[in-house]
């Protein structure tokens, strides 16, 4: 029987699995520094889609906590569009973690009138919900820095540092132009208003947001420390294979860490989902080449329909398109597989018919213009790169797939079939 697996594609990375990112850690640890001699800081983390901003904010909430005796406290504002949303969120969340921290009663006692509205839920009352009516809502909105400053009280009453609120996935907000003008105001506020006031608040969003809220309020980003993050390097995936195999006893072969560490591309979600596969794959504790390329195909299928259907099968609805995509699906299957990542305009074109062949240039730019692949110019003319190594294997996967609706079940055929 199989243990629960090490990997975490999905969720952010627990403390102990946690790799790399020791400038921005360090970074953000100075900021935590200044937060706890009482002054208040604002950090914009920004980074794609999977790339580790989670994670990063839950290491970083980790050792605030644990070694900085700060109360943290990790919000995620995904649905949230109204800024009542977020202060609901944020209080529920306060309450939620002082809950765990001993605090409880005397935050609760903060509230006032408002207590009624605090509901204990879930088994033990573990949990807490906070649901206020719209209007004591809205109050709670122009008054939400007088309300952190009550908690922020009683926190040093407590002996502890300060707080840290991390807002994750304001992407909803971006678009309200009241976020910007309330967050400006709540900064100016507690800056004229206040001296101490050791609050670190932490937003979390995509770039693309981050320089819209720019675009919409350039004196709201001077407030903010930013951080950007990006790709690990090939050196701290090699690490986090090897730390998360050794957790559940297992070796990996050379040649095949090579593999996972190549089709990671540097990007967390992917290491993720690889290292998760191949670990459901894997049933004598060594990981071999084999085990490492069913895992990897597994898992660019997995990423394939979660991040690249939409973007290419989607976005490319043009029949000729599609067919050359396929085409190059079934170029892709049969290379060697170390050099599937590359590839040159007059191999696909010497595989197109000829009502094809006409509409290769302006494919090859579509693929360009979505992302998947830049000119690779140590190639030369005419040369592409995939930007990621997945996803050659999946539109190679995908053409399989194809064929097989087509031409029927592909093992029946070799006589492999096994239903
Ligand atoms: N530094 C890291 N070390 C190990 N795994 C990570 C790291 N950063 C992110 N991950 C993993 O990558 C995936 C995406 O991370 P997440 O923090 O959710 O990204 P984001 O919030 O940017 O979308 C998750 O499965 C997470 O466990
Ligand atoms: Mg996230």
């Amino acid at each position: 029987m199989k243990e629960d697996s090490p990997f975490t594609p999905g969720s952010p990375v627990p403390a102990d699995l946690f790799i790399g990112r020791e400038k921005t850690v360090k970074e953000i640890l100075r900021y935590i520094g200044q937060t706890g001699s009482g002054k208040q800081e604002n950090i914009f983390l920004a980074g794609d889609r999977g790339i580790g901003k989670s994670s990063l904010a839950s290491f970083i909430r980790h050792l605030a906590v644990n070694e900085k005796n700060f109360i943290g406290t990790h919000v995620f504002l995904g649905g949230a569009s109204t800024l009542e949303e977020v202060v609901r969120c944020a209080l529920e969340h306060i309450l939620k973690t002082s809950k765990t921290q001993n605090i409880y009663g005397k935050i609760t006692d903060l509230f006032g009138d408002l207590r009624k509205y605090i509901n204990e839920v879930g088994a033990f009352g573990i949990s807490v919900s906070f649901n206020p009516p719209p209007e004591q809502l809205h109050h709670l909105v122009l008054n939400f820095a007088d309300a952190i400053s009550g908690i922020l009280e009683k926190i040093k009453e407590e002996q502890k540092s300060g707080l840290i609120l991390i807002l994750d996935d304001i992407n909803g907000l971006t678009e309200t132009p009241d976020f910007a003008n309330w967050y400006k105001s709540l900064t100016d506020h507690i800056a004229t208003h206040y001296k101490d006031f050791p609050l670190l608040m932490i937003l979390i969003g995509l770039p693309q947001l981050r320089d819209r809220l720019a675009e919409k309020q350039p004196s709201l980003m001077r407030i903010f420390r930013l951080v950007d993050i990006d790709r690990l390097s090939e050196g701290e995936v090699k690490q986090f294979f090897l730390n998360s195999f050794s957790k559940v006893n297992t070796k990996i072969q050379s040649d095949a860490l090579d593999l996972m560490i190549k089709y990671s591309s540097g990007l967390p979600i992917f290491m993720q989902e690889i290292g998760d596969s191949i670990y459901w794959t894997d049933n004598d504790s060594f990981v071999d080449v084999k085990d490492a390329i069913s895992g990897i195909t597994v898992a660019a299928n997995r990423i394939g329909a979660k991040y690249l259907d939409p973007k290419v099968y989607g976005a490319i609805r043009s029949k000729t398109y599609r067919a050359i995509l396929r085409k190059l699906g079934e170029k892709i299957g049969k290379e060697k597989w170390a050099d599937i990542s590359n590839f040159k305009r007059k191999e696909i074109e010497k595989i197109l018919d000829e009502e094809e062949k006409p509409n290769l240039d302006n494919f090859l730019k579509k693929m360009q213009d979505l992302g998947i692949t830049i000119a690779d110019l140590e190639g030369g003319v005419g040369a592409y790169t995939f930007t990621n190594q997945l996803y050659p294997i999946y539109i190679m996967i995908e053409s399989l797939e194809h064929k097989k609706r087509v031409d029927g079940p592909l093992f029946e055929k070799v006589g492999k079939t096994s239903d």
